[in-house]
């Protein structure tokens, strides 16, 4: 258990500079067993799931070498079908190496995979994509074993555009035999990195981005180098920081259209944010105006991820803010720790109402999922006295030294081991 100690009240300012994101990295470490060869990933910072999925990789074969955020990992020793389940419990994203095993070995043995407790999270889409390709999936009690000849391109319908199904099915579809046109696919701009990594490898996939990809199966992928693009959520995470401590922060690195929604939100609510070469400056004098209404949707509307950390803004602006999570049933778990904190905020269903204070006051608060930790820093930056965020490791999950970077921008922070 970590104790993160934070005395509020200073300004942030200063540079920081964005890593990989998680949220590529994840299906990408899982893309890489579709190659024969090698594969080197650069941007690819020791987040704990990054870690996890590297423990999967080596579990079923891979030779992995891993220095200075760039990770070489080479899948000619893959043999095992068969994935471990502590690992897979660990881990939501463990579900991305479905695909491109069976792509590869045409057999996979799973556990339910794990993760974040945000809510339901069923795969029943991940499934129904890989059983168009022709995939005979049977599920047992706490099992789901799956196998095929070679896969079948075909139409892939998604009730919902599931992120990971669509990564999911692009991944084996992109070694099937024939096309493959994914309807009502998610568009998020991770997608767009794992298509541009698979035709790296010598892949024929199009559309990523928009709601309709076709993806022509190759014969073969081979290993090559790539990087993987910023994190938007960190991203996110410090324009956000910036506008709750009247700051003045430049993301380095930060790719401005992947925000563009979470940027106008800032504006409206009174900050700057102006577009550099390298990244994005943004800039806060007042206090924040509450923002109307804020309701989280598959890209490009607003991130579910970026929802708890708006929630902590919320609770210090001018106003009242009515916020609507529509995608992850769970998010909320974070109000009652704000709560504690004196922030006012009513929850119905999947509605908070947040009516912004003056000021938070420090506490000892829990996180109970990974974005909902990073909120609770905020927050304690932004509140009178000392706040102490207990955490059992679901910030490193998608952070990468996060407490170190906000320290480096003016926050007092200090982390203590229990
Ligand atoms: C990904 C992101 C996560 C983000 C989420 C939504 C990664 C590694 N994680 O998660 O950070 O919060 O997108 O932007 O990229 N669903 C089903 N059946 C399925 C799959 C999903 O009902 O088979 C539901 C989920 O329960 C959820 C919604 O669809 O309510 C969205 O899930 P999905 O888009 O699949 O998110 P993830 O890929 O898990």
């Amino acid at each position: 258990m970590k104790k993160i100690v934070i005395c509020g009240g200073n300004s942030l300012s200063g540079e920081v500079e964005i890593h990989g994101a998680k949220n590529s990295l994840l299906p990408i470490l899982a893309a890489v067993v579709l190659a024969s060869g090698e594969c080197k990933i650069s941007n690819c910072p020791p987040l704990s799931d990054v870690l996890t999925m590297l423990d999967l990789l080596r579990d079923i074969g891979c030779k992995i070498e891993y220095a200075d955020q760039t990770v070489r990992i080479d899948t000619r020793s893959i043999h095992n079908y068969s994935m471990n389940d502590g690992l897979m419990h660990k881990l939501r994203s463990s579900i991305f190496i479905l695909g491109p095993l069976l792509a590869r070995m045409g057999k996979a043995e799973l556990g339910y995979p794990g993760g974040c407790d945000i809510g339901i999270r069923p795969i029943d889409l991940h499934l129904k994509g890989l059983r168009d390709l022709g995939v005979t999936v049977t599920e047992t009690e706490g099992h789901v074993l799956c196998s095929c000849s070679r896969l079948q391109g075909s139409e892939v319908y998604l009730d919902y555009p599931s992120v990971g199904a669509t990564e999911n099915v692009m991944m084996a579809a992109s070694l099937a035999q024939g096309a493959t046109v994914i309807c009502n696919a998610a568009k998020e701009p991770e997608i767009v990195d794992l298509q541009n990594f698979i035709n790296k490898m010598g892949g024929r996939i199009s559309g990523a981005g928009t709601g309709r990809i076709v993806i022509h199966g190759v014969e073969r992928l081979e290993g090559c180098e790539y990087s993987a693009m910023p994190d938007r959520i960190v991203t996110g995470t410090f324009m956000i920081a910036s506008a709750l401590t009247k700051g003045e922060i430049f993301i380095k690195n930060a790719q401005r259209e992947c925000v563009n929604v979470l940027a106008g939100k800032l504006r409206d609510g009174g900050c700057e944010i102006l577009d550099e070469d390298k990244g994005i400056v943004v800039r806060c004098h007042d206090r924040f105006k509450a923002s109307n209404i804020i309701e989280t949707m598959p890209y490009p509307g607003f991130p579910t991820d970026l929802q708890s950390p708006m929630m902590t803004l919320q609770t210090v602006a001018k106003g009242t803010c009515i916020l609507i999570e529509n995608v992850f049933e769970n998010r909320f778990r974070l109000t009652g720790e704000l709560k504690k904190m004196g922030a006012d905020i009513t929850v119905k269903d999947r509605m908070a109402v947040i009516r912004g204070v003056e000021k938070l006051k420090g506490a000892t608060v829990n996180t109970h999922d990974l974005r909902g930790g990073a909120a609770l820093v905020l927050a304690g930056l932004a509140a009178d006295g000392i706040t102490v965020v207990k955490d059992d490791g679901l910030i490193d999950r998608g952070y990468f030294e996060l407490e170190k970077q906000l320290k480096a921008l003016g926050g007092e922070i200090v982390v203590l081991e229990e």
